[in-house]
């Protein structure tokens, strides 16, 4: 009790001396961690010691650190992994989110925002809420109960403290694990039944991210390539572990998720947790564009869209990004969960923050009029139906359906992604040589005849 105390204390402090101009406190009313109840805890909690998260590229400092602090960051998750609260032996911790965020630096900072409509500060803190609302969705401890014992307004304060509490799909007592060590240890997603693989494969995605046929030999949980939803926002299936272990190794940090997805849970240098779902969070996969994109206003909506007043910083598309949720806000508290539990979480960690959470309309995308898939542009590279019959090399184009190698057209996607697509364009052509089959094209296609334009 009163170490958290001492730590609200330096939070306001801290705080206030940072932004002069648009003062900061914490709003009044957000209780805090210490006044909550007591949550249940799985298992035993965390070891005495451990290897702690640290970066193995040395990365910057994010410019998050210098508003968004571990007595914040305690004060907001008190219940996280499975109860224990924030640990760094264990997935979720400040020192693990401080170091996936360095990886991120437009996450939770004012770089590359230039909207008019909420001052740099605020988009910041905007961003934030953005992704913790979506965590407590995702991964909260959704403890309904307290609303039969405290006010509203108390229950709420403790309810959307409950973020970053599950680590494995299936919550703290895992159906896809061996009953024996249901997820009280992150090692326990190791391996999972076959329930828990997660693994899909159309000739494309085996190419590219296949799954793991290893076994462990327990009868209980034979797989080990189980890929169920890992981490704060739930990363799953094969081709999404797939495409973060291809971004990692684009920074410099091998690691294979395909053979040993649950190295999610235990990596430490660096913590992975926290970072697959700030990848997921922070990057497009066409059509949709980054659920960071939206809350900072970066993305083009079209003008059925615009006219509608779905455009610019809204939180509203989000929820249709992560899991095409649009059933709106209920009345009551805590009402139920999807995209009303976003939308309330969002409006919490807000208010906490105290920013704008933006007008109530846009806070749902139920009455946003074209849906994001619906939003006519060019999405992957192909090969390139209309030259492949023709006597020269085969090459790739952009075309109008989903893939996994991804088109950023330059009129929807941050110029960071559009810088990508000539290295995709080579990615794809490669692929074409490789393992025509799966394009439905052998030798009879003239281009194949040809040598690469890449060799
Ligand atoms: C939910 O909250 C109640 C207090 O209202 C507490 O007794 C219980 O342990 C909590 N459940 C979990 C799973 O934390
Ligand atoms: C797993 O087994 C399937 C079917 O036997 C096979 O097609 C696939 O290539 C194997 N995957 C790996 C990664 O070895
Ligand atoms: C910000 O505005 C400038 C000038 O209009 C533009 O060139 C740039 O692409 C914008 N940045 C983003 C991330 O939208
Ligand atoms: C999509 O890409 C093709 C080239 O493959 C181009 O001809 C077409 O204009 C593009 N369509 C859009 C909507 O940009």
């Amino acid at each position: 009790m009163v170490v958290i105390m001492t730590g609200i204390r330096t939070v306001l402090l801290t705080v206030a001396v940072l932004s002069a101009q648009n003062p900061f406190v914490i709003a009044i009313g957000y209780g805090n961690a210490g006044s909550c109840p007591k949550p249940y805890k799985f298992g035993n909690g965390p070891p005495a010691s451990c290897p702690q998260p640290t970066d193995p590229n040395n990365r910057p400092p994010s410019q998050l650190e210098s508003w968004f602090t571990k007595e914040m960051f305690d004060d907001l998750f008190p219940f996280a992994n499975i109860g224990w609260g924030p640990s760094s032996c264990w997935p979720y911790s400040y020192e693990a989110f401080k170091i996936s965020a360095r990886y991120f630096p437009e996450f939770g900072t004012s770089i590359n925002v230039n909207n008019t409509v909420y001052k740099p500060d605020q988009n910041m803190r905007r961003d934030l809420a953005a992704f913790f609302a979506h965590a407590i969705q995702e991964t909260g401890e959704n403890n309904y109960s307290l609303y039969e014992t405290l006010s509203d307004e108390e229950a709420s304060n403790c309810f959307y403290r409950g973020g970053f509490f599950n680590w494995f799909e299936g919550g703290p007592t895992s159906r896809y694990l061996d009953p024996t060590t249901p997820g009280y240890t992150p090692a326990d997603g190791n391996s999972c039944s076959s329930a828990g693989q997660y693994c899909t494969d159309s000739p494309l995605i085996s190419y590219f991210y296949p799954c793991s046929n290893q076994t462990s030999g327990n009868p209980a949980a034979p797989y080990k390539g189980c890929y169920f939803g890992r981490g704060a926002i739930q990363i799953s299936y094969n081709y999404n572990y797939g495409q973060f272990q291809e971004w990692l190794k684009s920074k410099n940090i091998v690691v294979d998720l395909l053979s040993e997805p649950n190295l999610l849970m235990t990596k430490m240098d660096p913590p992975l947790a926290m970072m697959a779902s700030l990848w997921f969070y922070m990057t497009p996969q066409p059509p949709k564009p980054a659920m960071h994109d939206i809350v900072m206003g970066n993305w083009e909506s079209g003008a059925e869209n615009k006219a509608a007043g779905y455009t610019g910083p809204i939180f509203g598309p989000t929820s249709l990004i992560i899991n095409n949720e649009c059933g709106g806000e209920d009345e009551n508290n805590p009402g139920g969960p999807g995209e009303s539990r976003r939308i309330k979480a969002f409006k919490w960690f807000c208010g906490y923050f105290k920013v704008p959470t933006g007008e109530q309309k846009t806070l749902s995308c139920k009455n946003m009029p074209v849906k994001l898939d619906m939003i006519q542009h060019n999405l992957s590279y192909q090969i390139d139906w209309s030259s492949n019959w023709k006597n020269a090399p085969c090459d790739c184009v952009p075309a109008s359906y989903g893939g996994l190698i991804y088109y950023y057209d330059p009129k929807y996607y941050p110029a960071s992604f559009v810088a990508q697509n000539e290295m995709n364009r080579k990615k794809c052509i490669e692929s074409v040589y490789a393992n025509p089959s799966m394009y439905g094209v052998d030798k009879t296609t003239a281009c194949l005849n040809y040598k690469s334009p890449l060799n």
